[in-house]
Parts: C-alpha cells; sequence; structure tokens
C-alpha cells in the first residue's frame, strides 16, 4: 500500500528549514547563516547555489572554518525566468539547504543521511522515492542499493546534463545523485521517466565534488572528496503541504493573496493566465526584497538590471491584473512579513527597499504612460510580429526591455523580430561611438579633459569592500577606449569604488572588477587629478565604458595592509615613547608584506632600543586597543594631539585615526578596527638612509609568519649541513671560525717558509754593486712577515748586502721590504728611508729601521716600475 506523506509533523516551511538544520547540526555540521545574494565570487552576478559561499574552500584557497556545514541559503537563478509562473516549480528566489563536507565525509555518509533525513525526519513513504544517480558511479549506484536497499530498478542512471554538477563554466564539480518524490506512485514502476514533471518532482541533489574544471574544459582532481548538496526548501514544501505547486506554499502563499486582494480576485477562482501573474509577482517581490536588502539598487548594467527587470515585470503582470497605479510596495510588506524571521535584515532595511520600489515602480508607470499609446498603435498595426525597428524605439525611448515586448507581444500572439532589434541596437551604438570623442590621455592636461566629462571618483573603501558602479573611463596605455577586449591591459576609472588608491605611502588594492560578460583583475590603482585608475588586465568578456561592475578588493591583501598600516603607527608611538619623542617621520612604505618607516634620528638605534620598541608594539597589539576614526578640521585635530606629517599637505578637514592612549595621527589610509588584529610585529631591520635619517623595515600580520618561515628554513638548513641542533648553530660557528683562523695561520707560515726556499734560487741573480751584493726582486703572492723573513734570510746568505724584495699577496696590495747590510749603511743608504719612497710609487708608504724596513701600497700594477727604480737608486747610491 502507498502512503501519503499525510503524517508528517514537519509540514510548514519554517518546520522545514528548522529540521533540516537541527538534523545535520546534530551529525556534526556548523549552522552557518545564509551568504548575502551578491556574491563574493566575481565570476558570478548572483549567488546561485547553497555551495557558492564555499567555493573557495572546494578550490582549496581558504581553509574550512570547520570541516562540516549546514545552511540554508538564499539564492537567485533567472536563466529560466520565462518559466516562473507557469510551471510548477520555477523560481528566480529560493532558498537552497544544504550539508557540506570540506574532505570529512563522502558519498557514503551523504546518501545515507539525506536518505534518513527524508524518510524519518519528512517522513516521506520510501516507496515515493526514486534516485538518479551519474552514469559511471557504480560507486552510489551500489550504495544505495546495498546500503540503503532500494531496489535496483529504482536507481535511474543518467547523463552528464542532468547528474554532472557544475556552478559554472569552471570551478568546482562532481557527479551527482538526486532524490525524486513520486506523485503518482500508482502508475506503477515499470517506465519511470525522471523527467516527467507531472509525475516526479527533484528534491534533492547530492553533488559529490571531486574536480576542478578549468577553461579549457580539463577536469583536475580537487585537493579533498567534497561534499554539496541542496535541497529546494520550496519544493520540499509543496510535497508536504501537499500543494499543486511551490506558489501555493506558505513560503509564497500569502504574496499572492496580498497581490490578489488588491486586484480584487480570488486566486482559486481565476482562470490560469491570471494565475500566472499572480504567481510572477509572488516569486519576484520576494526576490527584489532580498536582493535591495543585500544592497543592489536599479540600473542598466549587471546585477542592478536583473533588479530592474524583475520590478517591472512585477509592475507589468500588476496591470495585466487591472490593478490601477503604484502596488508593489505593499505586496512587499507581506513578503517582508514573511521572511523576517528567517531573515531578519529585510525587516532592517524595509525603509530602503520600500524607496527603491517604489521609485523604480514610479519611474516604469511613466514609462509606461508614455510608450503605452505608441504600443498600442504598434500592437493595432503588427501582422503577426512586431518590427524590430518599433521594439527598438519602445526600448530606446520609452524604456521597454525587449523581454518585456516580447512578452506583451505573446500576450497578443504576436512575436518581436529580434534579428531586427539587434541591428537598429547596432545602428545606434555605431552612432553614439562616432558622436563620442576618444579622449586622449597621452596629450597634455588630458586628466583635466577627463575631469570635463566626469566626476572624480567616490572611495568607499573605508566601509565595503565591494561596490557596484558604472564604468567611467577605460584607457589602453592612456588613450580612452570605449571597448577593451580581453587579454588587453587596461586602466579603468569609476565612478565609485571600494579599491584604495596609492597614497600617504600605502599601496593600491588588488581585486577584480566584474560586469555582466566581463571581468577585470585589478593590480594597482593610482590616484590622479581626483581620478582613481584602476590598472590591471580584462580576463575575458569585452570591458565597455558604462557597464555596470562589481568592484571587489581583494580581502585578503587589504587585510594585509591594514596591518602594517596600523603597526606604522604604533612604531611612530613605540620610537617616540622608547627613545625619544623628538623623532618624527621622514617618509614610509606601507606593503601587503612588509612595511618601511624611515624617521629623523641623529644616531642608531641601539640592538637594545631596537627590541624595547619592537617589545612595546606587541604589547600595545596584545592590549586590543580598538580604533576611533573621525573627520575633523584639522586645527581641531592638531588641537587634540595628533601627529601630522611635517611638510605634508592637509585639506581643511583631516581624517584622524586614534587608537586613544597609544597613538593619534592625521591619515587617510585603511586601519584595523582593533590593535588585536595585527596579531604580531617583528622588526627586520634598522639601517642609516641618509645623514640624520634611520629607517626601520618591519612586517605584521599574517607576514610575520611568512618571514618566520623563511627565517626558520634557513636556520633548518644550516643545523642539517652542519648535523647538529639548531640552538647548537651559534657554538658549531663560532669552532668553525676559530679552525678557519688556526687555518690561515698555519698557511700563513707554510707560505712564509714556501717564499723562503723560493728565495734560495734568488741568490743566483744579485749583482755586485761598488762591492755590495744588490738583490732586487718581486716574488709572487708572498704575504708581508713571509717577505720580511725571506730578506732578512737574503742578506745573511749574501753577507754584505742590500736585498729589496717586492710582492703582492692579495688584490689591491703591495709589500715591500729592504735590508741593507753593512756596506750599504756606511753609504748612507737608509733602509727605512728607501723603502718608504718605493712604497709611493705603488700608492702607499712606511718605514722603519735602517738595516731593516717594511712598506706596503695599493697599486700592484706599479711594482714591476717601482722595483726597477729601486735597483737604479741602489746602482746610483753604491756604484
Ligand atoms: N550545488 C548543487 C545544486 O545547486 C547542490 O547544492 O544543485
Amino acid at each position: 500500500m502507498v502512503s501519503s506523506p499525510s503524517s508528517a509533523v514537519v509540514t510548514s516551511g519554517a518546520a522545514i528549514r528548522q529540521a533540516f538544520l537541527e538534523f545535520y547540526a546534530a551529525k556534526g555540521h556548523r549552522i552557518e547563516p545564509s551568504a548575502s545574494l551578491v556574491p563574493e565570487d566575481p565570476t558570478v552576478l548572483l549567488t546561485i547555489a547553497g555551495m557558492l559561499p564555499f567555493k573557495p574552500i572546494f578550490l582549496g584557497q581558504r581553509p574550512a572554518p570547520s570541516p562540516r556545514a549546514t545552511t540554508s541559503q538564499k539564492c537567485i537563478r533567472t536563466n529560466d525566468i520565462e518559466n516562473v509562473g507557469r510551471t510548477a516549480r520555477h523560481h528566480t528566489f529560493f532558498e537552497m539547504l544544504g550539508n557540506f563536507s570540506f574532505g570529512d565525509y563522502f558519498k557514503k555518509d551523504a546518501i545515507a543521511w539525506a536518505w534518513e533525513l527524508s524518510t524519518e525526519v519528512y517522513k516521506l513513504p520510501p516507496e515515493r522515492l526514486v534516485v538518479s544517480v551519474f552514469r559511471d558511479d557504480d560507486d552510489a549506484f551500489a550504495l544505495w542499493r546495498d546500503h540503503v536497499g532500494i531496489p535496483p530498478h529504482r536507481i535511474i542512471r543518467m547523463g552528464e546534463e542532468d547528474n554532472f554538477w557544475a556552478s559554472g563554466p569552471t570551478g568546482p564539480c562532481g557527479p551527482c545523485s538526486e532524490i525524486y518524490y513520486d506523485f503518482h506512485p500508482e502508475l506503477g514502476d515499470d517506465h519511470l521517466d525522471l523527467e516527467d514533471d507531472s509525475r516526479f518532482i527533484e528534491f534533492y541533489n547530492l553533488v559529490f565534488m571531486q574536480y576542478n574544471r578549468d577553461t579549457e574544459g580539463h577536469l583536475t582532481p580537487l585537493q579533498n572528496q567534497n561534499i554539496d548538496t541542496g535541497m529546494g526548501l520550496e519544493r520540499m514544501a509543496q510535497i508536504l503541504q501537499r500543494v499543486p505547486n511551490n506558489y501555493e506554499t506558505d513560503l509564497i502563499f500569502p504574496i499572492i493573496e496580498t497581490a490578489a486582494q488588491l486586484a480584487g480576485l480570488n486566486y482559486y477562482q481565476s482562470d490560469e493566465k491570471t494565475q500566472v501573474s499572480l504567481k510572477v509577482i509572488g516569486d519576484h517581490v520576494r526576490a527584489v526584497i532580498h536582493m535591495v536588502a543585500d544592497g543592489i539598487t536599479a540600473s542598466n548594467g549587471g546585477r542592478g538590471y536583473v533588479l530592474r527587470r524583475l520590478i517591472r515585470r512585477v509592475v507589468r503582470h500588476g496591470r495585466l491584473l487591472g490593478i490601477e497605479g503604484a502596488f508593489i510596495s505593499r505586496v512587499a510588506a507581506a513578503a517582508i512579513q514573511l521572511s523576517e524571521t528567517a531573515f531578519p535584515n529585510v525587516r532592517e532595511r524595509e525603509g530602503a527597499i520600500t524607496a527603491e520600489l517604489d521609485r523604480e515602480e514610479a519611474r516604469f508607470l511613466e514609462t509606461l504612460e508614455r510608450g503605452e499609446k505608441l504600443l498600442t498603435e504598434i500592437l493595432a498595426q503588427a501582422q503577426g510580429q512586431i518590427s524590430g525597428a518599433d521594439a527598438f524605439v519602445l526600448y530606446d525611448t520609452y524604456g521597454f526591455p525587449l523581454e518585456l515586448t516580447q512578452e506583451i507581444a505573446e500576450e497578443q500572439g504576436l512575436t518581436v523580430d529580434e534579428a531586427g532589434f539587434a541591428v537598429s541596437m547596432a545602428e545606434q551604438r555605431q552612432r553614439s561611438k562616432d558622436a563620442h570623442e576618444t579622449i586622449d590621455l597621452t596629450a597634455q592636461g588630458s586628466l583635466d579633459r577627463l575631469a570635463d566629462a566626469i566626476h572624480p571618483t567616490e572611495f568607499i573603501g573605508y566601509d565595503a569592500a565591494v561596490g557596484t558602479s558604472a564604468v567611467a573611463a577605460l584607457m589602453v596605455n592612456g588613450v580612452g577606449r570605449e571597448t577593451v577586449p580581453a587579454g588587453t591591459e587596461v586602466q579603468v576609472v569609476l565612478a565609485e569604488t571600494p579599491f584604495y588608491g596609492e597614497s600617504g605611502g600605502q599601496v593600491g588594492d588588488r581585486g577584480y572588477l566584474a560586469g555582466e560578460d566581463f571581468v577585470i583583475r585589478v593590480e594597482d590603482v593610482q590616484k590622479e587629478s581626483g581620478f582613481f585608475l584602476h590598472r590591471g588586465r580584462v580576463e575575458r568578456g569585452t570591458a565597455t565604458v558604462g557597464a555596470q561592475v562589481t568592484a571587489q578588493i581583494d580581502r585578503a591583501c587589504r587585510r594585509r595592509v591594514m596591518a602594517n598600516h596600523t603597526a606604522t603607527h604604533l612604531l611612530q608611538a613605540a620610537l617616540k615613547k622608547r627613545v625619544s619623542d623628538d623623532i618624527s617621520q621622514a617618509g614610509s612604505l606601507v606593503d601587503f608584506d612588509r612595511l618601511r618607516f624611515d624617521f629623523n634620528c641623529p644616531r642608531a638605534l641601539t640592538p637594545e632600543e631596537v627590541q624595547q620598541v619592537e617589545e612595546q608594539v606587541n604589547t600595545w597589539i596584545a592590549e586590543s586597543h580598538g580604533a576611533e576614526v573621525a573627520v575633523m578640521p584639522i586645527e581641531a585635530a592638531k588641537a587634540k594631539g595628533a601627529i601630522a606629517m611635517f611638510g605634508e599637505k592637509y585639506g581643511a578637514e583631516v581624517r584622524v585615526i586614534d587608537f586613544p592612549g597609544v597613538s593619534m595621527e592625521l591619515c587617510g589610509g585603511t586601519h584595523v578596527g582593533n590593535t588585536a588584529e595585527i596579531g604580531l610585529f617583528k622588526i627586520i631591520s634598522e639601517t642609516g638612509v641618509a645623514s640624520g635619517i634611520r629607517r626601520i623595515e618591519a612586517v605584521a600580520g599574517p607576514a610575520v609568519l611568512a618571514y618566520l618561515n623563511v627565517r626558520d628554513a634557513v636556520v633548518r638548513d644550516l643545523a642539517e649541513r652542519f648535523k647538529v641542533q639548531p640552538e647548537e648553530l651559534p657554538d658549531r660557528v663560532t669552532a668553525l671560525q676559530n679552525n678557519l683562523k688556526t687555518a690561515q695561520k698555519e698557511l700563513d707560515t707554510l707560505r712564509a717558509e714556501l717564499a723562503v726556499v723560493k728565495s734560495d734560487q734568488l741568490l743566483d741573480q744579485a749583482d755586485t754593486i761598488g762591492g755590495v751584493k744588490v738583490l732586487v726582486a718581486e716574488l709572487e703572492g708572498v704575504s708581508a712577515d713571509a717577505l720580511k723573513t725571506a730578506a732578512e734570510r737574503l742578506l745573511q746568505k749574501l753577507e754584505d748586502g742590500a736585498v729589496v724584495l717586492g710582492s703582492s699577496p692579495e688584490a689591491g696590495k703591495v709589500s715591500l721590504v729592504a735590508a741593507f747590510g753593512p756596506t750599504a749603511l756606511a753609504k748612507k743608504l737608509q733602509a727605512g728611508k728607501f723603502i718608504g719612497g718605493i712604497a709611493q710609487l705603488c700608492g702607499g708608504g712606511g718605514g722603519g729601521r735602517p738595516n731593516l724596513a717594511q712598506a706596503g701600497g695599493r697599486d700592484p700594477e706599479k711594482l714591476p716600475e717601482a722595483l726597477a727604480t729601486a735597483q737604479q737608486q741602489l746602482q746610483a747610491a753604491l756604484g
């Protein structure tokens, strides 16, 4: 016998949501709140699945906060917008319940728990459930059959299209397995066609996330085997509430009833067309309240355009129902009431939601009124089809989106010439392109010309990491462009931006600008004449002036910069406190990985002072001081004692960054909210850069770990090479240095001995001048000491002689020695004077006793000449 779910305890949407989260919490999952509809992921416009906020975790780009998580995620998909209201289960806005494993459990548990939840918590009769697996996934097949006990003919193998899930053309993906509910089990098991929507509804998708797909479609295994599941809340509500479609569940129907009341209608007694309009309103109004609550406003591009289109469709269907005038905020009030328990931000943002919806509705009603007369004429004249040119006039002059004209046409049994519309659109683009003067930014004063055309960029990045803005200008190599294709380096000017432009020593932010169909990676941001020039590269699509983009900074980089910037302020305060109050800033650099602080100080810091400064900064970090940021007149800031940089130009209003009791500086940079966020601070060096200016290089925040890791690797490597423990390294190095010194001494002795031995061979070269045996010679690579020993020994052997030796023991060094016997001395030769004179010829000097003297010089090339001079002088003196 087939049972029905009437015995289910859990039926309301709220109860289904709660039961899901509690079931998985009991299985060790952390309940995470729903992420915003505006995704962090720049490659998608809106959050389209429960897994999206976890994408970086699946890709191994971010650590998982816990190995298991469960969420009820608000999602929007607009790819099936035409089917909304027409089928039982298509939506733009929906909630996806999900359980996730990040490299923790895999198929076996995911399958067992999905079954347990479906049959024991939601109490769906097992005989009403059919499952699908990916074509080749024998594991999943076996688990359903053997572990869960599903008869094999109720496990359907399906192809790539249905059972291989991916969040987009690239990114994490994997085979999946789905659970279907059978509305008509009485039809029997002979022909189980899961694509038959009138019989089956897929309510739970288990994705075995294990690959990453690249731009060329190649699959590479992810680091981990993960689980990503999605259960449609509205679908489960339809099943458990036993209503014919998702719209009649308690999650949506109250909105439909409100709209029906405003139109003076009864939903159940209405014809199908009217019901469709009511369902469209029920669906879209849920979507738009959440979109505005998450900060989206209506515009002509990106997600702003999705919002505009949804609002216009609501207004349009309201008119089809016969509602006169503005009504959307009244329906929105019903939607807010329905959603506020699960999503309190819709109530908090109610004012903003109402204002945005009213404004956009009023604008569109005006458009409709203006266009309606024309539309009536066009419809009356159309013979089967509305021409592309007419559709374009409605679009261009009256603001009717093409889809809207198509819908209206369809209601009258007409079509629209889309190709003709595209031609008119292209002609219009060309006309505006011709009319638009390209701004040549290479020309003198070109930024001023840009300034005439557009407003300076507004910086919103103190509070926001993400913003939506129109592209105000695009430049390639400084020349203005209307469009810039993929693969090109580009500079982008936005009307407003969360990206910090390089200034005050702090580098510009990195991140992404994502348009509806293009993405620009931003590498750097410079400020010029009030414009923020985002420098980067178009990664895909074609960037276009006027397009709406989501500007999103790389938050990890920003966090690192903030840690380094606040640490720079603390460093200045610590230097003043621990070293001297006279210290003042001479310059600074705040980068992602390091900071540099130059300051006026007449002397080097002692190692103890450096250590004290470092300790002071770390103490303030540990003490967890909160930041107070205020904008005030400069005089007020100075009166409060804020540190300003000497010689820096400030405006009348200044921004003051105050960590009360620790540091107060005028600064336009971005800072941590609390010193504790810095974590750790480490000074790397203290050096002199110019007379009276010292420089400290340091790291703060996550960069400390990176720095210490590099140091640690060096120490480990050395310890391994020396085969000692790291702490034994200093002793080991001292011992080595001593060994080296001893070896060097031994080498010197040996060299001297060798020189002496070699010098014996010189005896034959001695000339006899005036009865004195004279020997002048160069020895190769002999130290001063060895040279002296050799000279003494030669003089001894020659008995009454005069010996002059020279050598270059190393590059840039000359050693000389003179040793004179009795006759030479009697002839008034003085070794000291003599060799001093010779040494001068080699760029040096020296002297000593009359009979033996040494000297040195710096020009080995001059040595042969100098020795020749010595020979001549001896000849003259003795001859
Ligand atoms: N990511 C899958 C889906 O959206 C399962 O959550 O269907």
